[in-house]
């Protein structure tokens, strides 16, 4: 099948579904210029999660963890949505109550394109948590004084973030199991698929009978698994499928 094939084809199928749910990983923001973990300029390529990432590392160095999540909201600051998070505000304003959207991404971006059902499910970069009362907070300054403190209880701020070693918020597992036992189609965007829980949600979604549309710039462990595997970028894919 061409590639003009693959999109009439997912076109069609995305147009008859009632019930869509999407799941979108760094792939989707690699257009905005946001850097991916694993690709070839991805950031556990330069960086160990393992120093950065885990809630032992926090605990160790608290400050070494804020300086670099402190240049990430630098960076991510500077971008802005492009075409493929808008194609799924788009996706989600013509099926208001039968679209969820999962993310892995902690960068905003969805939310700042517009998009209001969904999930943050590693949570978000641009909202604070205090290690003392629990508090979450938005915080968009840029750059944070470090370190940061809760203007509450004064105890130490954290990264709203799902670092390695911690579990989705039962809520979001709850709601994101929902949406998959529910489609009838799901979206697979820019993820590498194997990050667990997320690596599993394909296989959830088929279990129910969902059709499930892959769009990668790469094949994937997911590619043979799912009913249609549309290579490119997401930027140029999402859009034509509307
Ligand atoms: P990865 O960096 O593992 O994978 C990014 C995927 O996007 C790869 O499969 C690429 O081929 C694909 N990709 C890159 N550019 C693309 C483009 N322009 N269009 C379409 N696809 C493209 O990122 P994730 O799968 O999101 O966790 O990683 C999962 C989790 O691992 C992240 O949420 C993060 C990380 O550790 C936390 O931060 C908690």
């Amino acid at each position: 099948m061409t590639t003009d094939d693959q999109i009439h084809l997912a076109r069609t199928h995305l147009a008859s579904a009632r019930h869509v749910t999407v799941l979108t990983g760094a792939g989707i923001s690699a257009d905005s210029g946001v850097p991916t973990f694993r690709g070839t300029d991805g950031l556990w390529r330069t960086f160990r999660a393992e120093d950065l990432a885990t809630p032992e590392a926090f605990e160790r160095d608290p400050r070494l963890v804020w300086e670099w999540y402190n240049w990430r909201r630098e960076l991510i600051a500077t971008k802005q949505p492009n075409p493929a998070h808008i194609a799924l505000v788009e996706l989600e304003r013509r099926r208001p109550d039968t679209f969820w959207l999962i993310t892995q991404n902690v960068d905003g971006l969805h939310r700042t394109a517009g998009s209001q059902r969904l999930s943050e499910i590693h949570g978000n970069i641009w909202k604070v948590r205090c290690t003392g009362c629990g508090i979450i907070s938005e915080n968009r300054e840029v750059p944070l004084p470090i370190l940061p403190t809760c203007r509450l209880c004064q105890a130490l701020l954290r990264p709203h973030i799902v670092w390695f070693g911690e579990s989705l918020l039962g809520e979001d597992l709850r709601r994101c199991d929902q949406a998959l036992r529910n489609c009838d189609l799901l979206l697979v965007i820019g993820t590498s698929g194997i990050v667990y829980p997320a690596a599993g949600f394909a296989s959830v979604a088929k279990e129910v009978g969902a059709l499930v549309i892959e769009i990668n710039l790469d094949s994937t462990p997911q590619s043979d698994l799912v009913d249609l595997s549309l290579q490119g970028r997401a930027k140029d894919l999402v859009p034509l499928l509307l």
